[in-house]
């Protein structure tokens, strides 16, 4: 039988101590254990993007990744980057522009078009569309979603 083990961790910039079990998923932990339920949980398999999550600066599926293996790392949450406002203006543009409905997939579609705008200064739709293309949306049919982006590139979010 694998055992709990201790990992330490920095959760939107505060330092985390727990006992976790080997196979628990980032994702779970973040929600479960830290009551941090803005990542959400959809197809747990890689897929759907609702998990996404930041770990010492890249985007993550927090589904795929393991707690333990957090350990060490820093790692950024939807209630992180919303309360530094990091993502006010993509949130004022996804507002604006309707680019949500249901808000399942928002947290982790903020998450991804957020990391887009840290790597390219100027992307075009198509950069937008390709970097937002693992990111599932049931809802919305993806047009909103790529104005509001294309709205924060073009300095108008
Ligand atoms: S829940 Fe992680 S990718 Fe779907
Ligand atoms: S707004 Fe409902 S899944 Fe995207």
């Amino acid at each position: 039988m694998e055992h709990d083990q201790d990992i330490t961790l920095s959760v939107n910039g505060t330092t985390v101590r727990r006992r976790v079990q080997p196979r628990q998923h980032l994702v779970d932990f973040l929600r479960d254990e830290l009551g941090l339920t803005g990542s959400h949980t959809g197809c747990e398999h890689g897929v759907c993007g609702a998990c996404t999550l930041r770990v010492d600066g890249q985007i993550v599926r927090g589904c795929l990744m393991l707690a333990v293996q957090a350990n060490g790392c820093r790692v950024d949450t939807i209630e992180g980057l919303s309360d530094s406002k990091e993502l006010a203006a993509l949130q004022k543009a996804f507002h604006e522009k309707n680019a949500l409905q249901c808000g399942f997939c928002t947290p982790g579609m903020l998450m991804a078009a957020q990391d887009l705008l840290l790597i390219s200064r100027k992307p075009t739709r198509e950069e937008i569309r390709n970097h937002i293309s693992g990111n599932y949306c049931r809802c919305t049919g993806y047009q909103a979603i790529v104005d509001a982006i294309e709205e924060v590139v073009n300095g108008k979010g």
